[in-house]
Formats: C-alpha cells, sequence, structure tokens
C-alpha cells in the first residue's frame, strides 16, 4: 500500500540513517533512489537570463527529481576564464535553491589554451568540435591537440565534423522542409567528429566523455575504442531515446536540436545500448529556448529542446516499461556521474519515486522559464515525489507537474 506522507518522511530523514530510512519508504510501497544528477544542462546565465536562469532551473530540477546539475560554458560571454567562471558561480550560489548541488564546465574555444587556474572548480573541459549555439568552437586539428596536450582533467565533447556539416548546408540549401537539419548534421559528421577526437585521446590517454551521442554508428566507433582501453565515457539523451526524425512532423523547427534526431534504428541501438551498460550517463540536454525563437524559419530558429524536469519522469517510464533496470538508472544517473566527474556533497541526497503513479506531462505544470516541452501530452508511468536536498524534503510541488 502506498502509505507514505511527507511528514513520515521526514521525521525518518530526521532520526533515522538513510539506509533504515530506504527499508521504511520501500516498506510503504516507494522505493528511495540515491541523489539522481543531470550532467548536461545549460542554465543560460550569464547573458541568456531572459529564456533561462538557476531560479526556474533549480526548481524546475528539484520539481522533477534531480538534486544537481552539471552545466556548460556556451554563455554570454562564455565561461573560459576562471574570472568569468568565479562570477557566475557567486550569482549561482545566491539565485539557485537552497543547497541545490550546482556543478560546472569550462570552456574553450579557437587556439586558445584552457584556463588551468580553474581546473578545480569544474568538473570538465568542455569542447565543441561543431558549431552550435555560442561561439565555442575548436575547429582545427591544432586546436584540438592543445587541449588534449593541456588538460590534465575530464575532456567533455560535443563531437560533429564542422567541415562535413559546412560542406552539407550548401548541399542541401535548397531544401526547406525541418529535416534538413537531421541531413546537414549527418551520422557521418557525428562519426568524423568522433574519429578525429579518439586520435587524440589515444594520444594523450585523457579521460574523455561523449556528450549525447546519437547514432548506431557512434556506438560501433565507441564500443570499439571502449574495447582497446581507452578512458572514455558515453552519454545519451532522453531525446535521442524516445524522439526520432518523425518528431519534425509535430514539432518543426522546435525539434532543431545539435546533434539532430535520428532514425527509429537509432533509438533502439541506444535503448540497447543503455539497458546493456554500453552507455555511462543518461542527461538532458536541458537547451531551453524560448516559443518564440523556435517558431522563427529554420536558419534563424536556435537548436535545443529543454528536458531537466522531465529526464526523470521519462527513464522510471522506462524503467517500468523493461527498457531498463533500475540498478541501471542509478548507474547512469547517479553513480558514473559521480565517479567521472568527482562529484561530492551528494550525501544525504536522493529522491523518493512511485513506479506505479501514471500521470500525463501538462504544459501548465513544466515548471521552466521557456514554458514548452517536446514531451508534452505524453503519458509517463513511474513519477518523482519527493526531492531530497541535505536531509530535507524539498516542497518540489511535483503535482502541479502532474495531471492528477
Ligand atoms: O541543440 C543544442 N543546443 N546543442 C548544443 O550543443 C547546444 C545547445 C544550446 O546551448 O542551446
Ligand atoms: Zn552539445
Ligand atoms: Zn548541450
Amino acid at each position: 500500500m502506498n502509505t507514505l506522507s511527507e511528514k513520515d518522511l521526514q521525521e525518518w530523514l530526521e532520526t533515522e540513517s538513510w539506509d533504515k530510512v530506504k527499508n521504511k519508504v520501500e516498506k510503504a510501497g516507494h522505493i528511495l533512489l540515491p541523489a539522481m544528477i543531470d550532467s548536461h544542462v545549460h542554465f543560460r546565465i550569464p547573458g541568456g537570463d531572459y529564456k533561462e536562469d538557476w531560479e526556474w532551473g533549480s526548481k524546475a530540477a528539484i520539481a522533477g527529481g534531480i538534486c544537481g546539475v552539471c552545466d556548460m560554458p556556451n554563455t554570454n560571454p562564455p565561461i573560459i576564464t576562471k574570472e568569468v567562471l568565479d562570477k557566475k558561480i557567486d550569482r549561482v550560489k545566491k539565485e539557485e535553491v537552497d543547497g541545490f548541488k550546482d556543478f560546472h564546465y569550462l570552456g574553450v574555444y579557437g587556439n586558445r589554451e584552457p584556463d588551468l587556474r580553474a581546473k578545480d572548480e569544474v568538473v570538465a573541459l568542455k569542447v565543441y568540435t561543431g558549431s552550435s549555439t555560442g561561439d565555442l568552437l575548436v575547429e582545427t586539428e591544432k586546436g584540438l591537440e592543445k587541449v588534449f596536450k593541456e588538460w590534465p582533467g575530464v575532456i567533455a565533447v560535443h563531437a560533429e565534423d564542422e567541415k562535413i556539416i559546412q560542406e552539407n548546408i550548401a548541399r542541401y540549401a535548397d531544401l526547406n522542409e525541418p529535416i534538413k537539419h537531421s541531413k546537414i548534421r549527418s551520422p557521418e559528421a557525428a562519426v568524423s567528429g568522433i574519429k578525429k577526437v579518439l586520435k587524440f585521446v589515444k594520444k594523450f590517454n585523457r579521460a574523455t566523455y561523449f556528450c549525447h551521442v546519437s547514432t548506431e554508428t557512434e556506438l560501433e566507433v565507441l564500443v570499439a575504442a571502449k574495447e582497446q582501453g581507452l578512458p572514455i565515457y558515453i552519454e545519451v539523451t532522453p531525446h535521442h531515446l524516445y524522439l526520432d526524425e518523425s518528431a519534425y512532423d509535430e514539432w518543426g523547427n522546435f525539434v532543431k536540436i545539435n546533434p539532430p534526431l535520428r532514425t527509429k534504428k537509432d533509438n533502439e541501438a541506444l535503448w540497447l545500448a543503455v539497458s546493456s551498460g554500453i552507455v555511462d550517463v543518461i542527461a538532458s540536454d536541458h537547451a531551453p529556448h524560448l516559443p518564440e525563437e523556435k517558431a522563427l524559419d529554420y536558419a534563424n530558429a536556435p537548436a535545443g529542446v529543454p528536458g531537466v524536469g522531465q529526464i526523470l519522469p521519462l527513464m522510471l517510464n522506462a524503467v517500468s516499461e523493461g527498457r531498463l533496470s533500475l540498478e541501471r538508472l542509478i548507474e547512469c544517473m547517479h553513480d558514473n556521474p559521480k565517479k567521472i566527474f568527482g562529484l561530492k556533497g551528494l550525501k544525504n541526497c536522493g529522491v523518493v519515486v512511485d513506479l506505479k503513479q501514471e500521470n500525463k506531462i501538462l504544459k501548465e505544470g513544466l515548471g521552466t522559464k521557456c514554458g514548452w516541452s517536446p514531451y508534452e501530452g505524453m503519458t509517463l508511468k513511474g513519477w518523482p515525489e519527493w526531492t531530497i536536498i541535505d536531509g530535507q524534503a524539498m516542497d518540489m510541488k511535483v503535482n502541479q507537474l502532474k495531471d492528477i
């Protein structure tokens, strides 16, 4: 029977060990998971406050069962020096929900040296080998080699081949359908981007985190590289698992994302990689843009979809559908992020979930500043109920998220 009240939960959290709380929660028919981390978000500070900020972002995350995020550096100005990073972190601490766990990436572009002074304050250096939102692009081999030579920590890459992208832009100039995006940013562009990076992973043996792997062929290349013993990690996103190119029919440029939506066959290959243990991390790549921006024509609509508030319900739904085990979910959203990025301060943090609850994702309940989601209208089975931060069951107003 589902007999668990916030009062009971809070009392247990204050008087019992975490393991005892877990047992009691389970006896009451619910599940207590450890801290769920979204290792890839764009909370847009500085420069993008009009579409996302840390007050809205951290609230939406908590309401979706997430107690911490790793935030990307493609802001305006970009986070490429210790000075800009420190200023951003000061602001974040003031604006986020108290206790919310914030972690940060550092960026680099062109032929610059990464700012080593910021190394201990960030989880990784983020490198874009294909252009995306913002100006961060390390396009040349020389630039890439410098990054791998200089940066001693984890390197996270957005791997797409900019040369292939530019050639395809010319090639598909006359095509005026949103699917153009998937043709321009082809699977070949992604695979070639990965191969260029792997060359330097081999040469310098750096821990490298491949963001948003989206195709079956990339998986094959990365699995072969893992088998050779290279220190690499694979991230996938819910949108590359749940959505495919057919979503352009309903959503048009709203589902314009870098890397783009792929085929159903790719979705299935990714699900298999998630369930079998090939994938290390599931992260949302929460990249909010306003509806009026997304409604622009192909060339002007920015790329990205929001997702920090939906990633956990989507993955719990996948657990109830038998697509992955709860153990795998915990590995991909807690154990591995913690291990890969060395995340600290997650003790006494977690989330109580109910795998039997069924609800619809409603627009009114999204709780994000941009106010839309490509998952709107989906019915999911498995929902977070209380996010726990530092032993405190948060007033997550999760009911706003659900059709009850
Ligand atoms: O679609 C994307 N949006 N891909 C990225 O790499 C960046 C992101 C954003 O910041 O909007
Ligand atoms: Zn990216
Ligand atoms: Zn991203």
